[in-house]
């Protein structure tokens, strides 16, 4: 069986990006040239995902406007003759096709995966939180559909972080079946370091399958007043139905500064127009050792 649809929750409000996220979404935030959630798409796309559901509110339709045409723009740039533009432009409104489902409530991620029940209907599918990016190795999502799809069971994505930091995450408690795959037996959200069961910790990719909604429905609110993913994955936990791959190459948390500012340096020095100068900007910014 194939996965083609993949759920991005973007519906948040981006707290933790604020002053920039009072207008703007922080998933159309830059990384580089391009916002954030278009390497989620592209992502996705290189898997040979063809249906994007963006779970979406009111105050946020300039992201799948960006997946759209904009003809007056594409007018502009053809009468200017600057077709590299053109070509760039209409590439994003081809990739994939868009479909758009409301979340009128922010009660959380696992509503927002709830509020995509609808469109899914009884396949396997993806879910991509923006948040996380992952570059330098086959793209994420795709190391998990491969197991996904082997093993007949839902899979969360995982890396490995410090100790120290493991109460920004929901961490695993897991065995390893083989190199880098895990049977996942339970999990804690946002632990201490010493009560963490593992340094294993959840990034935005998973692959799921239609019984993630019937344990939604039926959860109360958790943490927060929010219908929390993690206690439905905690569900399929304890009925032995949820494995976790540690996941390949670079990651990046576009939600904190630190790691946002990082990617952006990460693809301008990639860039060969940009950087030399922008090296030579970097070392005059650090103070003299
Ligand atoms: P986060 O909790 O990281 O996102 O949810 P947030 O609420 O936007 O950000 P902060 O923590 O306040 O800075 C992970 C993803 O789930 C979406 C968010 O848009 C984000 O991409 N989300 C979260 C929803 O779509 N609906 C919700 O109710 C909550």
């Amino acid at each position: 069986m194939k996965i083609r649809k993949v759920v991005i929750p973007v519906a948040g409000w981006g707290t933790r990006s604020l002053p920039a996220t009072k207008n703007v979404p922080k998933e159309m935030l830059p990384v580089y040239k391009k916002p954030t959630v278009q390497y989620v798409v592209e992502e996705a796309m290189q898997t040979g995902i063809t249906d994007v559901v963006f779970v979406n509110n009111q105050n946020k339709r300039i992201i799948e406007d960006h997946f759209d045409y904009n003809l007056a723009l594409e007018a502009v740039l053809e009468r200017m003759g600057n077709k590299e533009m053109l070509q760039e432009v209409r590439k994003v409104a081809q990739m994939v096709n868009i479909i758009t489902v409301r979340q009128k409530e922010q009660l959380g991620l696992g509503h927002a995966v709830l509020c995509a029940k609808e469109v899914i209907k009884d396949e396997p599918f993806a879910v991509m939180v923006g948040d996380d990016l992952l570059f330098d190795h086959e793209p994420g999502i795709k190391q998990l559909m491969e197991v996904a799809l082997t093993e007949n069971m839902p899979v969360v994505g995982v890396v490995d972080v410090p100790r120290e930091k493991v109460s920004r995450y929901g961490i695993l408690q897991a065995e390893e079946f083989a190199p880098d795959m895990y049977r996942v037996r339970g999990m804690m959200e946002k632990p201490r370091p010493e009560d963490a069961p593992s340094t294993l910790a959840m990034v935005g990719r998973y692959v799921l399958t239609p019984e993630i909604f019937t344990h939604l429905e039926n959860l109360a609110p958790g943490k927060g007043g929010e219908i929390q993913l993690t206690d439905a994955l905690q569900l399929l936990a304890k009925e032995n139905r949820l494995l976790a791959v540690k996941l390949k190459g670079r990651r990046f948390d576009t939600g904190d500064w630190v790691d946002y500012l990082s990617a952006n340096i990460y693809f301008a020095l990639q860039d060969k127009a940009l950087r030399s100068e922008l090296i030579e900007n970097l070392r005059s910014l650090l103070p003299a050792s």
